[in-house]
């Protein structure tokens, strides 16, 4: 079994997954709304600190767990911890991919929806947002149109899947990667070059700390987490396809760049446009679909930028997706010997049906609600604020406390070796991270998310 294992073609490969997966809607549409819900620069602040405190350590850890194993979440637990407790942890991170995916895959569907509608031309004739809005409302409100294009989503994340790690998922990412970047770069000039980018700039550089309270903080440690693509073993599985001739700190490392990298680039180019054009930056989650379409509406080539934009959004969906998708389809093909096709075919059409309620939430079941939340809002609101964060709990403890010290560090050097000569104090700081200062802060995420705090 272990023998016929798919693998990464090369340590590049790996990467641009792995950046892939960590650079999504939470890099190009969550980032910016929260940074701009939450005072702009003061925030980006709080939020690189997140990053380096809790982001780089767990996703080290995560992602030596699964080349140490070459196991998927559960088989790896399973494999170091041989308890319940562990392979629960395990199956929960199955659990919530499962979950993300399902509504993640409406999202991604809407950005393809606004591709298509670019191109046909409805974002041409906006004045201001609230116009936008209403082709907005009436676009996620028609139950045909947002199931159309979840199915269309759906159908490209499949797709990849099946074609394995090395021809499907490493090859496309090495495709879209490069093509998200350039974009990115493009609609970045094009924005600084605006009159009146200053302003967008100063607001991402300028810090107002009055802005930074603890519900601030909060957000920014959660955001930290969701962007990682962390807790829940996407990271492990992706990991669980390395070689053990590759640093992994290296690798987290250049996948923490790159994602952090990519989150400001889209601010930059987000927020310059939106303070030429004198309009909100804390219009919330809707800075994206209704404040942007009135900013392209009202720029020269305004139709192209638009275009190039919503094709940025639905490559960072993408190549986040096929990495939820892989963690199900790892389950079942390492622990129940099922082909990869039948995986993706059984378990994406379930993931893929347990998606259509969410894309009725913004239509026909907008008024099924508990506790104010639609099916959509719980489905997020389990995965990203519960699951996620208890995952990345239990990976530090793992790795903090459980996994023997030596072990671990055996595992990590492999590959590694000259950087722990060279910079002794790295262990001793990774530990402090990983057995005191992640689980603290994690478990006061965590009783944020549930109330308690
Ligand atoms: N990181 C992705 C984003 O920023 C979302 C994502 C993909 C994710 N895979 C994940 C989040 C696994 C948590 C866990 O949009």
């Amino acid at each position: 079994m272990i023998q016929n294992r798919e693998r990464w073609g090369s340590k590049l490969g790996f990467i641009l997954a792995a950046a892939g997966s960590a650079v999504g809607l939470g890099n190009i549409w969550k980032f910016p709304y929260i940074a701009g819900e939450n005072g702009g620069a003061a925030f980006v602040f709080v939020y690189l600190i997140c990053i380096g405190i809790i982001g780089f350590p767990v996703l080290i850890s995560e992602i030596l767990i699964g080349r140490t194993t070459q196991k998927n979440p559960v088989g790896a637990f399973a494999m170091l911890a041989n308890s319940k407790l562990w392979r629960s942890v395990g199956f929960l991170g199955v659990i919530a991919g499962f979950m993300i995916l399902s509504f993640y895959s409406v999202i991604g569907g809407w950005t393809i929806g606004y591709v298509i509608e670019t191109l046909r031309g409805s974002l041409s004739d906006f004045h201001n947002p609230a116009e936008a809005g209403i082709l907005f409302n009436q676009l996620s409100g028609s139950v045909l149109w947002t199931i159309s294009y979840h199915t269309i989503f759906f159908g490209f994340t499949m797709f990849i899947v099946m074609r394995g790690v090395q021809g499907g998922i490493e090859r496309s990412s090495k495709i879209m990667m490069p093509i998200l970047l350039s974009i990115l770069i493009i609609l970045m000039i094009r924005g600084i070059t605006l009159e009146g980018a200053s302003k967008g700039l100063a607001f991402l550089w300028v810090p107002d700390w009055s802005k930074i309270n603890g519900q601030s903080i909060l957000i920014a440690l959660g955001h930290a987490f969701f962007t990682l693509s962390l807790g829940m073993g996407a990271m492990l599985t992706y990991g669980s396809y390395m070689s053990k001739k590759d640093s992994v700190v290296n690798a987290a490392a250049q996948v923490v760049f790159l994602d952090t990298l990519i989150a400001l680039m889209a601010g930059v180019a987000i927020f310059t446009a939106v303070f030429a054009s004198g309009l909100d930056p804390a219009a919330g989650p809707g800075l994206i679909f209704k404040t942007l379409p009135a900013v392209f509406a009202s720029m020269t080539g305004g139709t192209f930028f638009a275009l190039l934009f919503f094709l940025l959004l639905a490559i960072a969906a993408l190549t986040s997706a096929i990495s939820l998708l892989e963690v199900v389809v790892a389950y079942f093909v390492d622990e129940k010997e099922w082909t990869r096709k039948q995986a993706v075919l059984i378990f994406g059409g379930s993931i893929y049906l347990l998606g259509i309620p969410s894309a009725l939430s913004f239509n026909l079941m907008s008024d099924l609600t508990l506790y104010g939340k639609t099916f959509f809002d719980i489905v997020d609101f389990i995965a990203s604020n519960v699951l996620l964060p208890f995952g990345g709990l239990m990976i530090a403890i793992f790795v903090g406390w459980v996994w023997s010290r030596t072990e671990v560090m055996n595992a990590v050097k492999e590959g590694a070796e000259s950087l722990f000569e060279s910079y002794p104090w790295f262990e001793g700081l990774w530990f402090i991270f990983l057995k005191f200062i992640a689980p603290v802060l994690i478990t006061v995420v965590l009783l944020n998310s549930l109330g308690i705090v």
